[in-house]
């Protein structure tokens, strides 16, 4: 179940739909494409990892989701304009099929959208059991065994923890008395969690990341991650930086500009929804370079994030970054990357991963937070006490061990052959 089927949700739809037909191939997930090494390297095990791990067949998807909008997945998917006519046009009925549920949405937290296709309530409480009976329906429906929700809908506007966030009976009062603190998206959570039903953010929306969800999920032994998709820019960032501090390169500035024309970059140009945004891309560096162990290369880092709305490139964001770096003895080099990418391309797969590794998660009895997923996130969801691990390296070596773990494998160390291969 998709929250909001927009330009990410239909380009991850029409891909299962395109795969499955053997239309095209499904570049840039793990739990499609990838491999995992076994045992040491002499033995040359090195398996797909669907192969690997029982994970849902993409055949045995169904798909569902809500939208604000009343446009069917394939109206919504020609709307974004991400995928070919001609590749929809192959796709159309199965696409046309999916008609969203009514939303729950409210503009206070979303100020640049409005639809029509949303539900009314007598308060946030009664909406919550409503998004609990569309999960029942879809359920039943089509006699579905497991389900998966995954937030694709809009950046909401900044907020921060209050009391009502902090505990089931504090929440649940604030349900019925219509809290201000408990936007649209912590609706759907709750009642996901509730239903115990698997919860991915895929926006930097505070959303499941407060204690009473933490809580719930604990209880409910139900696996949640987030947030925000880690796609264009910081993708990048997360796999230049960790490069640099190997080498123990410092860095005294890193300026990161982005045009964007779809329509989160539409949302994203309103100060509040951009704030939510700002805050997750920006902790990134900090986390990686740790200034506080190398003050002489990190300390200080003037680090700027900006998205401009610029509608001529649609979905084809272009990100520029430039990094300032000093060598030896202080000299000065710089660093350009112009990376032109596709937003929904590179969200699309990560979509796909999520639904499926949590699926896995729920069925390995995993409940709580699955920081071995932050591989696929901006601003990793982490147990109170840690940091989050934002080295894509790191985050990538955490999640293939996990895998190991599970199927009770060697975990895979790298240290050197002479003691352990
Ligand atoms: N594409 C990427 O690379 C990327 C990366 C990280 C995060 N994200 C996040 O993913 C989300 C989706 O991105 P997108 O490009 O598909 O945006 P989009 O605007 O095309 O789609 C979002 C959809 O959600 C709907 N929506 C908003 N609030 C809703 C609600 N309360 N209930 C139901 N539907 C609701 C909107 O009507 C819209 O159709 C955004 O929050 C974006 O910031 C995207």
């Amino acid at each position: 179940m998709c929250v909001g089927l927009g330009a990410v949700a239909t380009t991850f739809i029409a891909g299962v739909f395109a795969v499955r037909k053997g239309l095209a191939a499904p570049i840039g997930s793990v739990t499609q494409m990838g491999t995992i090494r076994l045992g040491k390297r002499t033995e040359g095990r090195a398996p797909l990892v669907k192969d690997f791990v029982p994970l849902a067949d993409l055949n045995d998807i169904v798909f569902g989701g809500w939208d604000i909008f009343e446009d069917n997945c394939y109206e919504s998917a020609m709307h974004a304009g991400v995928l070919d006519d001609r590749l929809l046009e192959q796709i159309k009925p199965e696409m046309a099929a999916i008609k969203p549920w009514k939303a729950v949405f409210d503009r206070q937290y979303v100020k640049r959208l409005d639809g029509p296709n949303v539900k009314k309530g007598k308060n946030k409480r009664d909406l919550a059991e409503q998004l609990r009976e569309d999960i029942r329906n879809f359920k039943k429906e089509h006699n579905l065994s497991r389900l998966v929700m995954i937030w694709c809908g809009s950046t909401e506007i900044f907020l921060t923890e209050t009391p009502a966030h902090q505990s089931l009976e504090a929440f649940e009062q604030g349900l019925e008395a219509n809290d201000p603190s408990i936007p649209s998206s912590m609706i759907y959570t709750y009642a996901a969690l509730m239903e115990g039903v698997p919860y991915a953010n895929g926006a930097p929306n505070l959303s499941v990341d407060v204690p009473v969800m933490m809580e719930l999920a604990q209880k409910k032994q139900v696996p949640i991650c987030g947030k925000d998709f880690k796609t264009g820019q910081t993708l990048i960032k997360t796999v230049i930086a960790p490069g640099l501090k190997a080498r123990l390169l410092g860095v005294k500035g890193w300026y990161s500009t982005n045009i964007l024309g779809n329509r989160d970059g539409e949302v994203l140009d309103d100060p509040e929804s951009f704030k939510t945004k700002e805050e997750s891309k920006k902790s990134v560096l900090d986390y990686i370079l740790q200034p506080d162990l190398y003050p002489a290369l990190y300390k200080d880092i003037c680090h700027v994030v900006r998205i401009n709305y610029y509608p001529p490139r649609g979905d084809n964001k272009e990100g520029w970054d430039n990094i300032d770096l000093v060598g030896w003895l202080g000299y000065p080099m710089q660093l350009k990357i112009n990376f032109l990418c596709r937003d929904s391309i590179l969200a699309a797969p990560i979509v796909l991963d999520l639904v499926i590794f949590l699926d896995l998660a729920k069925r390995a009895g995993w409940g709580g937070i699955q920081e071995w997923l932050s591989f696929f996130f901006k601003s990793p969801m982490h147990a109170k006490g840690l940091y989050p691990e934002h080295d894509l390296f790191i985050q990538s070596m955490k999640l293939k061990n996990t895998l190991r773990y599970l199927k009770g494998e060697d975990l895979i160390t790298h240290l050197g052959a002479e003691y352990y291969d």
